[in-house]
């Protein structure tokens, strides 16, 4: 055994290497030339070559089965494929153990344990060298490919990748179709042998930009086995990759990887030395392990950042929920076919419905000012927006010209003396050469106006044309533009991005990602009652989400009558929110003129930490209910949220995560009794009761209800 010294910016850390060099682990009965075992001792995950020299690996939990016997690999463009024909070379195994600090997130400390098993193999006929490394933590496993520099494997594309995980049953899955585009669909949930019949009604015309095939499904993919298994497939770290979908082979329940195409179909252009992204399963017995895991963030880089101090959460309103109802508008006038810089907007008749204009971005200010906020995001400040939607241009905005009735100046002053940031909005319309022309002017111009996050947005189809969301060529953008914010001390948030895969370990002025149906949906039709039981255990696995919770007024027709949608929950849900859908940036969705209908109830959004020490799942279902308590960060309180789907459910906790011996004033809000997310949304009670570590609370949740509660140390 070789103790190696490995440096980590961590608390504690342990790294033992065992090489091994010529022999190797046999496991009699498995055929299976190697295993490793997580540190606890449930997972075992095994590895050998077949026949024809293709890697297989398997993988158990608690003797149950979770992956059987799956094939690995890579099929290249103009050359040989990376499929079989392996020797095994060398093979090595080790154990890491550091415990790590993010700069912001559910807990302070995040244990990185993981026994490694890093093979080698050699493809002779090709004289190429590939390697698999399986990291296997307590809840799961992530592996990865690597091509080391070699002259035989030098530039190559990647024509697709063959990364199997063959299924041990038909699984209750909670899924999304496979689209190369887009997150934003409700989830669907069904066994998987019902995907097929599903898909079509599943794709929806108004939602879906490139959806796959028949069967093909979206990570995180989050599944039940009928042996009472919590199975989550998802990446880590996707970097200078193309984003993961899954086909699913539904007569043998085998998921097969399906990366995102680029204009041209090829999958991923790759130079070695080169790691692929890490593929992701986390796995329990307990529906809360799953919410719990830090298995993703683990398989992240540690950052770089040298200071970090100009990173902070953020809770925020905006000029937004009046725009999505469809009351106001982003857009000055109604003009189409405006060219940038052509137009004298002073003379353009205005719509009447502009909002972001500086009397009323005032009113915001005030508003986030005297209730505690930290910033108020502004949508529809610049120009462009009157034709966006004109795909045969790349230019209509550049980021930094506003309409006549924003007036940058006098709003930064103005927020500047009531302590308010604005945060600045970049809806890019897809248009991404235009943005990244126009990046560093408008990173510039933010900071010369005082903003310090954006909110950046990639609506509509991708040009350049036929390049995805998801594929390799936007996924370094997303990077890039994360890098270079960082570069002008900015925290960005990116919505329509692709899926978070954990990168905010690595690059924490990411602070968060839509990627998912958010709740802007709710004003566009809806979102499954149930939709909130599930988010976490599939979207949120990757990285927190701009959820934009905090609807009181669940009505859209009091914004705009010609609008019948309503938001499916009650109030006291939309509450919980902000403890179950993590993010370290959390807007209150709604009008100030709403808030001040309820002022009670938002006191809970005021009071309510967006940093935490640490997390207690206290019940978990996904697709029925879910309820966390977290503990503000620096601070004695703890905050509980509790989520339900349409059944509605008796809610039992028990306050064993408080500090014995310590009393706490709890404010509950909660459901009334006869509240319900359609016929009575608004019926919520608050009440207030001392409780210690020894009380428990038998909570009643409306359909589509829920509660939300703060705990305050009486000292
Ligand atoms: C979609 C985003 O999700 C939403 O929040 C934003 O308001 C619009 N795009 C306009 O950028
Ligand atoms: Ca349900």
């Amino acid at each position: 055994m070789i103790l190696s010294s490995f440096y980590a910016r961590s608390i504690s850390f342990r790294f033992f290497t065992l090489l091994i060099f010529g022999f190797l682990f046999t496991c009699p009965d498995s055929g299976f030339a190697q295993e490793i075992k997580s540190p606890d001792g449930n997972l075992i995950v095994r590895f050998r070559l077949s026949d024809s020299g293709a890697p297989v690996y398997e993988l158990q939990y608690k003797s149950k089965t979770v992956i059987k016997p799956s094939l690995l690999g890579l099929k290249l463009k103009d050359a040989p494929d990376l499929l079989d024909g392996f020797e095994l070379k060398h093979s090595e195994q080790n154990t890491f153990d550091e415990t790590w600090k993010p700069v912001w997130g559910e807990v302070r400390e995040i244990r990185n344990h993981y026994n490694q098993l890093l093979v080698t193999l050699a493809q002779p006929r090709t004289k190429r060298i590939i390697q698999i490394n399986f990291r296997l933590f307590n809840d799961g496993l992530g592996f990865r490919y690597g091509f080391p520099a070699q002259d035989s494997l030098n530039y190559f594309i990647v024509k697709e990748e063959r990364s199997q995980f063959a299924l041990s049953g038909d699984h209750k899955t909670f899924w999304l179709p496979g689209d190369y585009d887009t997150q934003e669909y409700n989830l669907i949930t069904s066994n998987l042998s019902e995907v097929r019949s599903k898909m079509k009604a599943a794709v929806t015309p108004n939602v879906s930009q490139f959806p796959i095939s028949e069967t093909s499904l979206q990570t995180p993919l989050m599944m039940k086995s009928k042996d009472g298994l919590y199975i989550n497939i998802h990446e880590a770290a996707l970097i200078d990759y193309s984003c993961l979908s899954l086909e699913l082979d539904d007569r043998n329940m085998v998921l097969e990887s399906v990366l995102t195409p680029d204009a041209l179909g090829n999958k991923g252009y790759v130079q070695a030395p080169f790691e692929t992204p890490w593929r992701t399963i986390i796995v329990s017995d307990k529906a809360g392990d799953i919410l719990e895991s830090k298995l993703v963030l683990n398989l992240n880089e540690p950052t770089q950042y040298k200071d970090v101090s100009w990173i902070k959460p953020v809770k925020y309103i905006g000029v937004w929920w009046e725009m999505i109802t469809g009351k106001s508008s982003w857009a000055y006038n109604d003009l189409n076919n405006v060219q940038l810089g052509t137009t004298n907007y002073m003379n353009t008749k205005p719509n009447g419905k502009h909002a972001a204009n500086t009397t009323k971005v005032k009113t915001y200010i005030d508003f986030a000012s005297q209730h505690g906020f930290d910033a108020v995001l502004v949508e529809g400040w610049n120009q462009g927006w009157e034709d966006w939607f004109d795909k045969s241009k790349d230019y209509v905005f550049d980021f930094v010209t506003p309409y006549p009735d924003f007036n940058v100046k006098e709003l930064q002053s103005y927020a500047a003396a009531k302590g308010v940031k604005i945060m600045m909005h970049h809806e890019t319309s897809g248009s991404v050469r235009n943005y990244e022309r126009h990046l560093d002017t408008a990173y510039k111009f933010m900071v010369e106006h005082g903003y310090n996050s954006v909110k950046s947005g990639y609506v509509g189809n991708i040009l350049p044309r036929g390049e995805h969301h998801s594929g390799q060529w936007l996924v370094n953008h997303y990077l890039y533009a994360v890098k270079k914010a960082a570069e002008y001390k900015i925290m960005v948030n990116g919505h329509e991005a692709v899926r978070p895969t954990g990168l905010s370990r690595t690059y924490p002025n990411l602070i968060g990602n839509e990627s998912a149906r958010g709740t802007e949906y709710e004003a566009f039709g809806g979102n499954n009652v149930d939709h909130t039981t599930i988010l976490p255990f599939t979207r949120l696995v990757g990285g927190p989400m701009d959820y934009t919770p905090g609807i009181f007024e669940t009505r859209v027709s009091v914004h705009n009558p010609e609008n019948t949608s309503f938001v499916r929950t009650t109030l006291a849900r939309q509450l919980a929110l902000y403890v179950t859908m993590y993010s370290p940036l959390q807007m209150a969705a709604d009008l100030p003129e709403t808030y001040n209908r309820f002022l009670d109830a938002f006191q809970f959004i005021k009071d309510v930490a967006i940093d935490w020490d640490d997390t207690k799942i206290l019940e978990a279902e996904p697709g029925d209910y879910i309820t966390i308590a977290r503990k503000a960060k620096g601070s004695t309180s703890w905050f509980a949220g509790s989520t339900c789907d349409e059944q509605g459910r008796t809610s039992k906790i028990k306050f064993d995560f408080l500090d014995p011996g310590k009393k706490y004033l709890a404010t509950i809000y909660s459901d009334a009794k006869n509240a319900h997310y359609e016929h009575n949304p608004q019926a919520y009670q608050i009440k207030k009761r001392v409780v210690t570590s020894n009380s428990t609370l038998i909570q009643h949740c409306a359909p589509g209800g829920g509660y939300a509660i703060s705990l305050v140390q009486i000292k």
